[in-house]
């Protein structure tokens, strides 16, 4: 630690020399992390600030937020734009943990450039963290933040941190504000009431669960868990330590059965990560409903009250975050329900979802992986969803089920193929994949999908 302590310290005199900041930040939970990580520290400082978070680095943002201070901060994004930056901006600093394109004379604090892995053992929020403690020692307890942002990019998906965040969380656990211990890692946990912690969770998607509320009742009915007690809905959180291992029990016979694959089902269990300080029961008190709440801030277009709850407001802002994530949920009740009156086609080798301008760009492929957990579709072929993104390209997402993967598909190597075809761009997982190919391309690049997809499921 001491050594990148040194390391952040070009940005730390840019900060202290300076005042009248603009952060830019991204608008991921990550991001939202990292900005206010960055604002509580110039708070104790003293110093002036406003803070922008945002989805891209270009040169039309670069305008909007030249005029918000005197000296730039990019914190979560920055390092891969710094050609467009050095153009725009003539003092700034950047703090990031994406991978680097260009070089650039003002301070540069980025994971790479000091042998940190920024994919898997530092977020952003984390170099954002780094540069707080080396500002002041007292900024200790803002690696509750870190450890929030590190959670939203997914850098415990091996079940644990690793690498640099350890340090991180060994730093917040001594400064008293995040416990961690094992246990079932799925969002809701502090959260949701039983029945909504299991069927909004989407990944693995479990058919007769995922989306379904009568077969996530008959669920748990059947594994003896209470969903009411004393006329209160049960939380995961309060269940006794022996009905949490017979939910998980449950669980697993429930995935085996699904064929989802064993590295998954034992990942369901790790290391999760709770902020001392907050409320049972609260959207902020575990790190992954914390980020999760971000998100949705961000996702829809109010990353600034993120950054206010991710600074501490548990009022005002706090309920509009609320407000963001219940409005998430409806938007994927209606999206199902788009799909369920509207109707799936059968194209032969797989199922198609056209979302029209019903399913936002960004929801349609968590809609369409829902759809096999509500029996919408059968689990006998992929599905594949689209509707119209931004800039008027047909945005596509497969999902598929693990009895499919077992066969042979892949959905990713599908999706690559079949847009290279049609002059589009694809990729993605087994399971999970995406393109976006010209609108007027759709149809050729649904019949080049599933003339792939049936010979992988073939062989
Ligand atoms: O790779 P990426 O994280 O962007 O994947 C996007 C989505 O794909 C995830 O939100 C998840 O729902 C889905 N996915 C999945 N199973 C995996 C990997 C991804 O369902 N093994
Ligand atoms: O967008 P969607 O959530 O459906 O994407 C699922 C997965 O496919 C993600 O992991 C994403 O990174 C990947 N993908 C890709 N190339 C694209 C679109 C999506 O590799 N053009
Ligand atoms: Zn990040």
């Amino acid at each position: 630690m001491k050594d990148l302590l040194e390391k952040a310290q070009p940005v730390v005199d840019f900060i202290r020399n300076n005042d009248n900041f603009a952060i830019v930040c991204h608008y991921d939970a990550d991001g939202l992390c990292a900005g206010a990580l960055l604002a509580n520290a110039l708070d104790r400082l003293g110093k002036k600030y406003t803070i922008t978070p945002t989805k891209q680095m270009d040169s039309a943002r670069i305008a909007d937020i030249q005029s918000k201070g005197e000296h730039h901060l990019f914190a979560d994004f920055g390092s891969g734009q710094i050609p467009v930056i050095e153009e725009n901006l003539k003092s700034f600093a950047i703090i990031d943990h994406h991978a680097t394109v260009g070089e650039t004379s003002q301070p540069h604090f980025n994971a790479h450039l000091v042998g940190l892995d920024g994919a898997k053992e530092i977020s952003g929020a984390g170099m954002a963290y780094i540069v707080a403690k080396a500002l002041s020692p007292d900024n200790q307890d803002l690696a509750a933040l870190a450890i929030v942002g590190a959670v939203g990019d997914m850098q415990d998906s091996s079940g644990a941190f690793i690498g640099f965040n350890r340090k991180i969380l060994a730093d917040a656990e001594a400064a008293g504000v995040i416990t961690a211990k094992k246990d079932l890692r799925l969002f809701g946990r502090h959260s949701r009431p039983l029945v909504q912690f299991l069927m909004y969770n989407s990944d693995p998607i479990l058919p007769g669960i995922t989306a379904d509320e009568g077969g996530t009742v008959r669920f748990l009915n059947s594994a003896s868990i209470p969903i009411r007690q004393d006329d209160e809905y049960v939380y995961y959180v309060d269940l006794s330590d022996d009905l949490k291992r017979r939910l998980l029990s449950a669980l697993v016979v429930y995935g085996k059965r699904n064929f989802v694959p064993d590295n998954y089902l034992k990942a369901m269990v790790g290391e999760v990560y709770e902020l001392t300080r907050e409320k049972d029961k609260s959207f902020v008190k575990d790190a992954k409903d914390f980020s999760t709440l971000l998100n949705a801030c961000g996702r829809h277009e109010k990353g600034e009250v993120g950054i206010r709850v991710a600074m501490g407001d548990r009022d005002v802002y706090y309920g509009l975050a609320e407000e963001l994530l219940r409005q998430h949920r409806r938007m994927l009740r209606d999206g199902i329900e788009y799909a369920k009156s509207k109707g799936v086609t059968d194209t032969g080798s797989s199922y198609l979802l056209d979302g029209g301008s019903e399913i936002k760009d960004t929801l349609i492929g968590v809609i369409a992986g829902m759809l096999y957990g509500a029996q919408v579709i059968g689990q006998d072929k992929p599905i594949i969803a689209f509707s119209m993104d931004e800039e008027g390209h047909a945005k596509f997402s497969g999902r598929a089920t693990w009895r499919l993967v077992r066969k042979g598909l892949h959905l990713g190597k599908a999706m690559r193929e079949a847009a290279a075809s049609v002059g589009g761009e694809g990729g993605g997982h087994n399971i999970a994949a995406g393109a976006t190919v010209p609108f007027e391309k759709k149809d050729e690049f649904i019949k080049s999908f599933n003339k792939i997809v049936s010979v992988q499921l073939s062989a």
